[in-house]
């Protein structure tokens, strides 16, 4: 089940992201309660995104239990009449849940809304090439590796990592049973 985030979400949400293993590709390190409280407070408001910058922010639920959560966060506003035309998908789930689908489950779903509810051109995600679970889950959606940047992104700690940027489009999507 999704749905949008409460404030009774933060101890499930708070005990996953602060594992470093998950937080080791987000752009922020392991949570403290301070970095919790910030994350909850985003999450929280991100109901009803209506312009560049802003996110829906929404809970993965199985069997009652918490077990990821998803975020859509609208983007470049490259559209004639300036509303957010693209928009930028990411996703944390427990380890303890990992690898039974769930991502790709709830990452679909996103997508169908994300397409039906706004009119969005574009859907992309950008990640650490060496996040591989995160590559295949791409993939998984049926999005496209468009590119790979060199040494674009700072590294917590020092050093610089590289981008790759996985896009699909709303043809694609409106395509995507047709077999072909
Ligand atoms: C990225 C992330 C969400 C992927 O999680 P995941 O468990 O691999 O993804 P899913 O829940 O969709 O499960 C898919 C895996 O389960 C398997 N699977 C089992 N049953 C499945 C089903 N019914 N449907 C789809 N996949 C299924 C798949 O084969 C796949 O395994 P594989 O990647 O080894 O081939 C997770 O690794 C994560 O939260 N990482 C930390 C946060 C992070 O890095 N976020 C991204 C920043 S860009």
């Amino acid at each position: 089940m999704l749905r949008t985030v409460r404030p009774d979400d933060r101890a499930a949400i708070g005990a996953y992201c602060a594992d470093p293993e998950v937080t080791r590709y987000l752009p922020f390190p392991a949570l403290d309660d301070d970095g919790l409280t910030t994350r909850m407070d985003r999450l929280v408001a991100g109901t009803a995104p209506s312009t560049t910058g802003e996110i829906l922010a929404l809970a993965v639920e199985h069997d009652g239990t918490l077990v990821g959560d998803l975020m859509l966060r609208l983007a470049a506003a490259h559209s004639p009449d300036s509303s957010p035309s693209i928009a930028e998908l990411g996703w944390v789930f427990a380890p303890s849940y990992a690898g039974r689908g769930f991502a790709t489950e709830a990452a679909t779903a996103l997508i169908d809304l994300a397409f039906t509810h706004y009119p969005l051109h574009r859907l992309m995600a950008q990640l650490d090439p060496r996040n591989l679970a995160s590559s295949r889950l791409c993939e998984r959606l049926g999005m496209t590796l468009e590119a790979h940047t060199r040494e674009d992104y700072a590294e917590r700690g020092g050093g610089w990592s590289d981008t790759a940027v996985y896009g699909l489009l709303r043809r694609e999507w409106e395509s995507r049973d047709s077999g072909s």
